[in-house]
């Protein structure tokens, strides 16, 4: 896929799950366009490299793990050769004794992975062959040490990665898309104003408590606060604090495809009870999920016919605010300098919802 894929490069995707990679898997992903073969040792390192052999294209994820030198690598199916979890390939079956060719000369890109709170982040270059390194960590979900996701859902969403986020951090569209009877419905809609402080990478919805209509929070109890944040690349976190407890939904977009985005939400608790429940709030979830993933399928046959489309004011401000960090982080990787967020340093946002 080229870069005119309107995907953010040089930056942290969330990729799945740990426990989804269990030892001596290999599995295939598309991440911001690549494809990535995210796998696990027997000894449980997990590791991403990309998923083609350089040989004639085959994805090495349809191989599997053999040892050499007491080193594990990852067989292709066709040929047979061999590529260490760093990328390099270690063995050509097809080499005589003597052969002129220095096969660790050939290697796939290595992917930077990190595994935390259970999850698993890759980094995605902008240029495979010389392949950037990251300079900051992924994103670590607050006050929940290193425990990881307690459930979570993944959905597929046929759009670009740019509406999914659009939708993710849409505040007006709650009413309309969930409807639910757990949740506010348009006869519930009030006007909310919201103060925003740029972060790291991103801007929060400074801590508030939450609003008295939305029923959900009343069974966390204590003395709620809520902060909810946004990331770039397409990273959403709220925080809730429940008397001494914790509470973290985070809900990722990861593109896979120019029309596809996997979106995938994960809750993580301090609070034994609300983990003991959390399976009962499984469907609630999906529920949730479905609806949003069935309102980007609606959209879709409307962007067919690539229409202009509108930001407004002040409802659709995070929304700008997105691409003009996109923006800004294209510019800043290209001059070869820091990102500058540009995120106003104090607005205060007024909408219904
Ligand atoms: S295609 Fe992978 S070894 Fe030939
Ligand atoms: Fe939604």
């Amino acid at each position: 896929m080229d870069q005119n894929d309107g995907f953010l490069k040089d930056i942290w995707y969330f990729a799945v799950h740990g426990r989804e990679i269990k030892p001596g898997a290999l599995v295939h992903k598309v991440i911001a366009g690549q494809p990535v073969l995210v796998g696990r040792t027997k000894a449980g390192d997990a590791f991403a490299i990309r998923d083609i052999c350089p040989h004639r294209g085959v994805p090495l994820s349809a191989g599997k793990f053999v040892e050499t030198d007491n080193q594990p690598t990852v067989q292709c199916p066709y040929h047979g050769w061999r590529f260490g979890t760093d990328g390099v390939c270690k063995h050509i079956p097809s080499l005589y004794e003597g052969q002129d060719m220095d096969p660790t000369k050939i290697a796939v890109t290595s992917y930077p992975l990190r595994e935390q709170q259970g999850a698993l982040w890759v980094f995605v270059p902008s240029d495979l062959r010389n392949p950037a390194q990251p300079t900051e960590e992924p994103p670590l979900m607050p006050g929940v040490g290193d425990r990881p996701a307690r459930i979570y859902q993944k959905f597929d969403l046929t759009c670009h990665v740019d509406n999914a986020v659009i939708g993710l951090i849409d505040p007006a569209h709650g009413p309309f898309v969930h409807k639910n009877w757990f949740w506010r419905d348009e006869s519930g809609m009030r006007e909310k104003a919201k103060e925003f402080a740029p972060v790291k990478n991103g801007f929060v919805m400074v801590g508030h408590k939450p609003s008295a209509n939305s029923k959900v929070y009343s069974l966390l109890g204590g003395d709620v606060k809520t902060e909810i944040s946004f990331l770039i690349p397409g990273v959403r976190i709220e925080h809730i604090t429940a008397g001494k407890h914790h509470v973290v939904g985070m809900t990722t977009v990861t593109p896979t495809g120019p029309e596809e985005t996997e979106i995938t939400q994960s809750f993580y608790s301090t609070n034994p009870v609300l983990n003991f429940l959390a399976p009962v709030f499984k469907p609630f979830m999906y529920h949730f999920l479905k609806q949003d993933a069935d309102i980007a399928n609606i959209m879709q046959e409307g962007l067919k016919f690539d229409p202009r489309l509108m930001l407004i004011n002040e409802s659709d401000i995070q929304g700008k605010w997105y691409f003009s960090m996109k923006a800004e982080w294209d510019r800043a990787r290209a001059e070869g300098r820091p990102f500058k967020n540009p995120v106003p340093e104090k607005t205060v946002l007024r909408w219904r919802s």
